[in-house]
């Protein structure tokens, strides 16, 4: 990883001219969305996505979300059907991605598709992402931008702890709101597959289209950020625990828990999904600060917002050491 550290850019006109020029030079910058800080780049250079692989440690059969302005740009690159405009039209902008097949001419780098014959496409509601990729005026991969397999960044801070100076430059706007990735979706002519659980609760998908598809066929990982062991601190992390271990650093779901961090004040699902990633991190440093061997969190309740959260903190759990 190259000593340098990225160049911070502030969320306002230099910076976010500075980020555009930037992506056009084919570099790599982190930059806000509402779900987690992305690893941002041109998703039309093969250079360009090349550097997001080897920044993240990432696999190249992986594929990146491609992020755009609006539905439009996303008709000049993929076949959007009815459902996913129905879909499109009701959560975009917002933690939604929904993988579409590819038009030809589509001009992206394969590296962005990972050569498959269909794209993850979202379109991020942050007012930051959405001023740089107005200002650039292309296509944009962002990975979360968190080495492979390791816990997603939602502060500035976390990209730099992660990351070192692999990006040229993070641009800086504060924490993210949402805290967890977005929920990636596939309509098919059998129906729509679930394929991430994320930061739009697959409830409120389901009370406008119906019953989602599970993903769970094996064998056929679309999205590995479905991978078991993902998302994981350097520590084991034990979910569902009642802490009474306190040989580990323990998480609360509610401040009125004895424990070391909470994810909320008095259990809203919005806050602790928002503090999730943030609370790991400190979990994290922690354990490793006070030599302990395990991070241990109290259960999250399994509905709405919870559901990501139970997904995450599964795959952390699953991680081996
Ligand atoms: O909220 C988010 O989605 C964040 C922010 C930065 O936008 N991005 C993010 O990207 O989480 P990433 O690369 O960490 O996760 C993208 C997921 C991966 O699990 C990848 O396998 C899946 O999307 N994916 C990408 N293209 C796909 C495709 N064509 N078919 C199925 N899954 C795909
Ligand atoms: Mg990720």
């Amino acid at each position: 990883m190259p000593e340098d550290q990225p160049e911070t850019l502030l969320p306002d006109d230099n910076g976010l001219a500075r980020a555009a020029v930037l992506l056009g030079q084919g570099h790599v910058l982190a930059l806000p969305t509402e779900t987690v800080y992305g690893l941002a780049a041109d998703a039309r250079s093969d250079m360009a996505c090349a550097r997001v692989f080897r920044a993240k440690g990432r696999p190249r059969f992986n594929p990146l979300i491609v992020h755009l302005q609006d539905i439009a740009g996303a008709e000049a690159l993929a076949e959007v059907c009815s459902t996913a405009r129905d879909l499109a039209r009701a959560f975009w902008p917002g933690p939604l991605t929904l993988v579409l097949p590819l038009k030809a001419g589509h001009g992206l780098s394969p590296l962005a598709t990972a050569g498959l014959d269909t794209v993850a496409i979202r379109v991020p509601s942050h007012p930051v992402a959405r001023a740089v990729l107005a200002l650039f005026g292309g296509p944009v991969v962002a990975p979360s931008a968190n080495p492979f397999g390791r816990v997603s960044p939602t502060t500035a801070d976390h990209v730099r702890q992660g990351l070192g100076g692999a990006p040229a430059a993070i641009l800086d706007a504060g924490p993210c709101a949402v805290g967890l990735e977005s929920t990636i979706l596939a309509p098919g002519l059998s129906g729509i597959r679930l394929l991430r659980e994320g930061g739009l609760p697959s409830e409120v998908v389901e009370a406008m289209t119906g019953p989602l598809i599970p993903d769970t066929a094996p064998g056929t990982v679309q999205a590995p950020g479905q991978l078991a062991g993902h998302y994981a601190p350097a520590v084991p992390v034990v979910m569902d625990s009642d802490l009474s271990e306190h040989a580990a650093v323990r998480i609360g779901f509610t401040a009125d828990q004895a424990a070391d961090l909470h994810l909320s004040q008095s259990g809203n699902l919005a806050e602790a999904a928002a503090r999730l990633f943030d609370v790991l991190h400190r979990a994290e440093s922690l354990a490793l600060a006070r030599n302990e061997p395990a991070i241990h969190v109290a259960p999250v309740p399994k509905t709405g917002l919870g559901r990501a959260i139970n997904d995450r903190l599964r795959r952390a759990a699953a991680m081996r050491h």
